[in-house]
């Protein structure tokens, strides 16, 4: 690949996709945006804010490098307002709204925001952190109301998406990724469960999401995919 790439999102996952990518593509120049630096090529982005998302437009058109990839590594499972509800009666509706807006609205709207910098001559990559608790066909647990819906809405975005970009982008390809339950902030209050082996360092998963996103072609575009290549349902 070269060109330039976008690691949206400046997490565990994001920041190690940043690093790898930086480290074996040497056609690449990789930029981390998000809210605080962490990785030397970076560029201020939150997500969530339309303005700072019409700025990024501006530093795409500023950038002298073609746009070739973009992973939107940005998500949130719990916060200081936020915590996955084990039962109904812990829904609020502040809680979806929240969980909504930054694990669908604002991918979407990313996706809005760097679609005018998609190559027509070349293959441009889309990936997009889901979770595999969005699968509506892989739910047999429950809990997590939030979470889980705001993911199922960003699989439904997305699927759509691949759609439309198929037709007015035939070299575009969009991926909806589960990287496995990583060791990051994310995952920290939940991890007692989780046997030594299921919990990924970010280094691994990383390593797997790239695979994933280097293998893709458009005739496969919008798909849900593992760490490890396997589909998920719906
Ligand atoms: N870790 C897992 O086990 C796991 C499992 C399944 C799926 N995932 C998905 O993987 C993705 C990456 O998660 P992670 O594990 O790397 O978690 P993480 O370390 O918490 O990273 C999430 C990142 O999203 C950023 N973010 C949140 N709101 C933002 C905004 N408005 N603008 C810009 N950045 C914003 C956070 O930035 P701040 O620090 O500034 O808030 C944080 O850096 C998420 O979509 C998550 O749902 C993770």
């Amino acid at each position: 690949m070269n060109g330039l790439a976008l690691i949206v999102g400046a997490g565990g996952i994001g920041r190690q996709l940043a690093e790898n990518l930086d480290s074996s593509e040497k056609g690449l120049e990789v930029v981390l945006c998000g809210r605080e630096k962490k990785f030397p090529s970076f560029w201020e982005l939150d997500i969530e804010d339309i303005n700072s998302l019409s700025k990024l437009k501006n530093k795409i058109q500023n950038h002298p490098n073609k746009l070739r990839l973009v992973i939107n590594a940005t998500g949130r499972l719990h916060s200081k307002t936020l915590k996955p509800e084990k039962r109904l009666q812990h829904l609020e509706k502040e809680s979806l709204l929240e969980s909504f807006s930054i694990n669908a609205i604002a991918p979407i709207l990313l996706a809005k925001t760097i679609e005018q910098f998609i190559p027509r001559d070349s293959l441009f990559n889309f990936a997009s952190i889901s979770a595999r608790v969005g699968s509506i066909g892989d739910n047999k647990t429950g809990g997590w109301y939030s979470y889980r819906a705001s993911k199922s809405a960003q699989n439904q975005l997305f699927k759509s998406l691949s759609i439309e970009w198929s037709r007015r982008f035939p070299s575009s390809i969009i991926t909806l990724l589960h990287p496995g339950t990583v060791n990051t902030n994310l995952s920290k209050p939940f991890q007692q469960f989780v046997p030594e082996n299921k919990l990924f360092s970010s280094t691994k998963a990383s390593k797997y999401l790239i695979k994933i996103i280097k293998e893709q072609t458009p005739s496969n575009s919008g798909q849900f995919i593992a760490w490890d290549g396997n589909q998920i349902p719906w």
